[in-house]
């Protein structure tokens, strides 16, 4: 039976030399089939999975010898912590790995919202000519709202003062006087302050119950008419049917999704709408995060599988049981 399981599609040359090492059971699609999966685990002693993968009590109750949970990016929402805790198993994360990669694409995603570039793309490949059809606006002078000040969040700050935003923040876990917060010239606003204030929003807060439909009809009510909205965190964060009205009746002025409610998520109204730009969850993608992120999961599946301590874990750095 394998030692090492793999639920999700996670490939590079520390995957390849770990497969080399340890008996590995490399199955990209098992994170669709929870009864598989829950069978495979029985004799495992890790698994490594990205966000796909609900690892769940019931799965941690039929894998006796599991001492680590690998994740392979930053958010742990799809794996029930605490039952990893109380089972005594490790779980892993790579918290820095892919921060770069999803602050460059929120910028770019940014830009791309304020100069129309997938759809002006789309109009001139079909043939078209129409500059003021797709007249866009600088970024230059207006104030970016980010949302979660953590590390993804600074470093989108750090990029978009770059091209001369305003920075204001929300975070409920930042004092107004934390230094971040000075570094970039930031204020700290409450979260409805922050909607009114800002001429894009991007979302930086991971999945919690406090942040689940965080961005719902109330508060796109305070956004400004012209806002734009990012984002790259969970899709969860955002309540998809009010962003659907939202955009529909032109209450803000256009979004960008890389993350939905359902991944893959099914054909929805949004796929028509001319101010919407949609991605399949592509923030950590880049060769550059993979390459950490992956190196980080497999060195910790070692060190755990070798009796010593992860190096980045997010409950207990040891297994105990
Ligand atoms: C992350 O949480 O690291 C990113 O959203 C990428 C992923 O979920 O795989």
């Amino acid at each position: 039976m394998p030692e090492i399981i793999v639920s999700e599609n996670i490939i590079g040359a520390a995957m390849d030399r770990l497969r080399h090492e340890h008996d590995v059971l490399y199955s990209p699609h098992l994170w669709q089939s929870p009864d598989e999966l829950q069978a495979a685990l029985v004799e495992a002693r890790a698994l490594i999975v990205r966000n796909q993968t609900k690892v769940t009590a019931e799965l941690f109750a039929a894998a006796p010898h599991l001492k680590i949970v690998a994740r392979a990016g930053v958010g742990v929402d799809n794996i029930d912590v605490a039952a990893a805790t109380s089972a005594g198993v490790v779980v892993s994360y790579t918290p820095a790995a892919n921060a770069v990669s999803v602050a460059e694409l929120a910028v770019g995603l940014m830009l791309a919202l304020a100069r129309h570039i997938p759809q002006a793309h789309a109009h001139a490949i079909a043939g078209g000519w129409n500059r003021q059809r797709y007249m866009g606006t600088e970024l230059a002078g207006r104030t970016l709202g980010i949302v979660g000040f953590g590390r993804i969040g600074q470093l989108t700050a750090e990029r978009a003062q770059a091209f001369g935003m305003k920075i204001v923040a929300a975070d409920a876990l930042l004092a107004s006087d934390a230094p971040a917060l000075a570094k970039f010239d930031a204020r700290l606003l409450p979260l409805e302050e922050l909607l009114a204030a800002a001429d894009v929003v991007t979302l930086h807060v991971p999945l919690t119950p406090d942040t689940n439909n965080l961005i719902n009809t109330d508060r796109l009510a305070r956004m400004k008419h012209s806002a734009l909205l990012i984002n790259t965190s969970r899709g969860e964060v955002v309540d998809e049917a009010s962003l659907l009205s939202g955009l529909k009746d032109h209450k803000i002025a256009g979004a960008a999704l890389d993350v939905r409610r359902t991944e893959p998520p099914a054909p929805s109204e949004f796929d028509a709408l001319q101010n919407v730009i949609l991605l399949p969850h592509l923030g950590a993608f880049t060769f550059e995060a993979q390459e950490r992120v992956i190196d980080a999961v497999c060195r910790d599946v070692t060190l755990v599988l070798a009796g010593q301590p992860a190096l980045e874990y997010f409950n207990i750095p040891e297994p105990r049981r």
